[in-house]
């Protein structure tokens, strides 16, 4: 997941002699519940969990098969609603959005590596790359273009960028997922 949108305020240094605040974690859970179905058939899948991700580091989610660890990936992430609780990203509580907030948060602030990748057939590589830019109405400026050359090149996949999503590695298929800017 990424949470810092381009151009986003970074905080001031506290004057000497205060002590710094606590810094704002990148997503935070407070009071989470999911529940799915009615009656005999209701999953208590998420009771009441708190949970706060620190910026800039990578966290892994583990535990029994149907513990909930997607649903709460899918909560934090804004793609699926509390039943009861509060989600932060940063300073943004997300379950206080409506849905067309919400829809341009998690276009322009999380970046999601679904395990099915959910590439578009028809596309490349590179326009899958390029769609979320396309959709959020970013124009192709210079910094665009160097930021696109940058990930392609990190992730090594300038050799594929033609190639359609039946063509690619699960790696590289994985890749194509841009994520958000960071
Ligand atoms: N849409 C849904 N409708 C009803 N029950 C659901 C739904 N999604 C998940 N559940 C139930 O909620 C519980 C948590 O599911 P979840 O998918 O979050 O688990 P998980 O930890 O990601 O499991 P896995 O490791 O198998 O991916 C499970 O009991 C599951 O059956
Ligand atoms: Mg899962």
């Amino acid at each position: 997941m990424t949470t810092s949108a381009p151009g986003a305020p970074t905080p001031s240094s506290p004057a000497p002699g205060t002590p710094a605040a606590p810094a704002v974690p990148a997503v935070r859970g407070v009071g989470l519940r999911k529940t799915y179905g009615r009656g005999d058939a209701q999953v208590h899948a998420l009771d009441g969990v708190d949970v706060a991700f620190a910026r800039g580091e990578f966290t892994a989610i583990m535990g029994a098969s149907g513990s909930g660890k997607s649903t709460l990936l899918h909560l934090l992430a804004g793609l699926d609603a509390a039943s009861a609780g509060q989600v932060f990203l940063g300073d943004t509580e997300l379950t206080a959005l409506g849905d067309d907030a919400l829809t341009r948060l998690r276009r322009q602030r999380v970046g999601f590596v679904f395990q099915s990748f959910n590439l578009l057939p028809m596309f490349t590589a590179e326009q899958n790359i390029l769609l979320p830019l396309e959709l959020a109405g970013v124009r192709a400026t210079t910094d665009v273009r160097s930021w696109f050359d940058r990930l392609v090149d990190t992730l090594g996949l300038r050799q594929r960028l033609t190639h359609r999503p039946s063509e690619l590695s699960g790696a590289s298929s994985s890749a194509s997922r841009s994520p958000a800017r960071s």
